[in-house]
């Protein structure tokens, strides 16, 4: 029997990751679903075991806020003898509200795992998929990386951040045969309007499903690509934002968060 082909999805009890899960079960990948509700990564392996059998499923839960989590989710693969192939790093949280007013413990862990802890998972994976010569990481941004958004200043920056962070080690790790993708989705139907206070935002109004954004980001990243945006309206505020002037943009952010 070849050995499995394993990926690693954080963030999978809910939204695009269990919708990864579900698209990379399918696709005959064996799993490593990580998030802090151990109850839905638990449904979610029973679940995938039935649809996709001959796969296996690991679950390991993990708050990713906690400065050692990165390193005790790599210390949990390499005692259950599993070697990554995809790696995603999902898991993020997004806060609206003024800067200055919202919780200050908040903000510093939506830094703490939408940057932080993405990054230590990219420093403890890449070298081993350099060394392999094959697989890659996505890294889930959002078109909130394209430009600033106020009420949501936090939460953009630190998107922006991952969105630079994928496009360098792609470059980085392409000549290995590695490729790392950044995915941008927009407004998607998740349990991510619940933490950003955006349930009655009009920007939702038209969101993508997770399960179109899953298969989307799959695909985008088995083709190589570096940026994958979800959905044709995303990819085309994608471009807008290239070419207006930077001033309007910010301010037509900050008044869609209104
Ligand atoms: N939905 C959108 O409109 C949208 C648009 C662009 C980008 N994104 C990005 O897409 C990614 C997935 O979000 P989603 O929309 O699918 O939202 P979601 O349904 O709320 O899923 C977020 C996932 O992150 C996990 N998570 C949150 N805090 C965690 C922590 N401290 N430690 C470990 N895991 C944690 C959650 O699991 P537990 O609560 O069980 O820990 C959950 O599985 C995020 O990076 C988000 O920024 C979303």
């Amino acid at each position: 029997m070849p050995d499995p082909l394993w990926t690693a999805i954080t963030g999978a009890s809910s939204g695009i990751g269990a919708e990864l899960a579900r698209v990379y079960a399918a696709r005959g990948r064996s799993l490593v679903l990580t998030a802090r509700r151990s109850d839905r990564l638990d449904a979610l392996k029973a679940e995938l075991e039935r649809t996709a059998p001959g796969i296996r499923v690991e679950t390991v839960p993990l708050d990713l806020e906690r400065p050692d989590a990165p390193a005790e989710l790599i210390s949990a693969l390499d005692e259950r003898g599993v070697a990554i192939h995809t790696f995603v790093n999902n898991a993020g949280f997004g806060l609206r509200g003024g800067f200055g007013t919202m919780p200050y413990a908040d903000q510093v862990g939506m830094v703490e795992l939408n940057v932080v802890a993405l990054t230590k998972l990219c420093r403890l994976v890449l070298p081993r998929l350099i060394e392999a010569g094959r697989g890659g990481i996505v890294n889930v941004a959002s078109t909130a990386a394209f430009q600033a958004i106020p009420y949501m200043a936090g939460y953009a920056a630190t998107k922006a951040y991952v969105l630079s962070l994928s496009e360098a080690l792609h470059e980085e790790a392409k000549r290995h045969g590695v490729t790392v993708t950044a995915l941008c989705p927009g407004p998607t139907a998740t349990e991510f309007t619940i933490r950003a206070d955006m349930e009655k935002s009009k920007l939702f109004s038209h969101a993508m499903s997770a399960a179109d954004v899953a298969r989307i980001a799959a695909d985008g990243h088995a083709a190589g690509r570096a940026i994958v945006i979800a959905g044709a309206a995303n990819k085309a505020g994608a471009v807008a934002v290239k070419f207006a002037p930077r001033a309007l943009i910010r301010r037509m952010a900050g008044w869609l968060q209104g």
